[in-house]
């Protein structure tokens, strides 16, 4: 062989090993059951795309919501209803999780694919533009943990009011803040501002501990995590 096929071999197996990795971790950690699965075959079969968070990721947000002791749950941008079924499922008893979502078209999914997984008795899907949602919440304030994942320009808007809808302790999640690492680069578009200006925004903010973990998409994307410091 030449040394460009070794090298080339070489890189393959790395690859095959991170990937045989990732699914022993999946197997061990993050199973999903079918509810899980039957919400991802509707979200199929109704053409929404498919850029819910992994199982991995699902996990996550359950260990965090564990972490800090989550009664109420927001999310904002609940597609079909993945990572919200692994939320409620996160909940201590009597919880609630409130998702916003903007195409009633995804809502109606989401509600369905609730009921097959038997959390609809702790979850509300609310219809509209987040923006808009989100000071009707102020109410229903604090929640213990926020997950934002819907469109990229308004992330800091998003972390600003999740600031404001949160306490002390509380956790404060964002997908697709890696994105390739264009997340820290200058921004070329203007979702990419959205989440540039964000990860600043967290890793600078002296209220939160923040950090980028890249866990998704082959190690390119993932999730932002920020902890609502106690004060003193
Ligand atoms: N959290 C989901 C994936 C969300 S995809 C999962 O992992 O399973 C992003 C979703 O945000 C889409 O359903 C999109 O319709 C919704 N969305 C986009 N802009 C929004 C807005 N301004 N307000 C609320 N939802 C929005
Ligand atoms: C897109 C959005 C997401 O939330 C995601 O996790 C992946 C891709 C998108 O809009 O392309
Ligand atoms: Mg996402």
């Amino acid at each position: 062989m030449t040394d460009y096929q070794t090298e080339w071999e070489r890189y393959r197996q790395e690859a095959k090993t991170r990937y045989d990795i990732e699914a022993a971790i999946t197997a061990t950690f993050a199973p999903e059951d079918a509810g899980l699965q039957a919400a991802l075959t509707t979200a199929q079969q109704e053409g929404l795309p498919s850029i819910q968070i992994s199982p991995i990721q699902g996990k996550l947000l359950q260990l965090l919501a564990a972490a800090c002791n989550a009664h109420k749950i927001l999310e904002i941008g609940s597609l079909a209803g993945y990572s919200g079924i692994w939320l409620a499922r996160s909940l201590l008893a009597g919880g609630r999780l409130i998702t916003l979502e903007v195409d009633p078209h995804h809502a109606d999914i989401v509600r369905q694919s609730f009921a097959r997984a038997g959390v609809s008795d702790r979850t509300e899907v609310r219809i509209g533009s987040a923006l808009d949602l989100l000071p009707q919440l102020e109410s229903e304030a604090p929640f213990d943990l926020v997950f934002i994942d819907a469109d990229k320009p308004p992330y800091p808007q998003y972390l600003e009011w999740a600031l404001r809808l949160t306490r002390p302790g509380s956790i404060i999640v964002a997908d697709n803040c890696i994105r390739g690492g264009k997340g820290f680069r200058p921004a070329e578009d203007e979702g990419n501002a959205g989440i540039v200006e964000y990860n600043k925004r967290i890793a600078n903010d002296p209220r939160l501990v923040s950090l980028a973990l890249a866990m998704d998409d082959e190690y390119t994307d993932g999730f932002a995590i920020a902890v609502v410091k106690q004060q003193g």
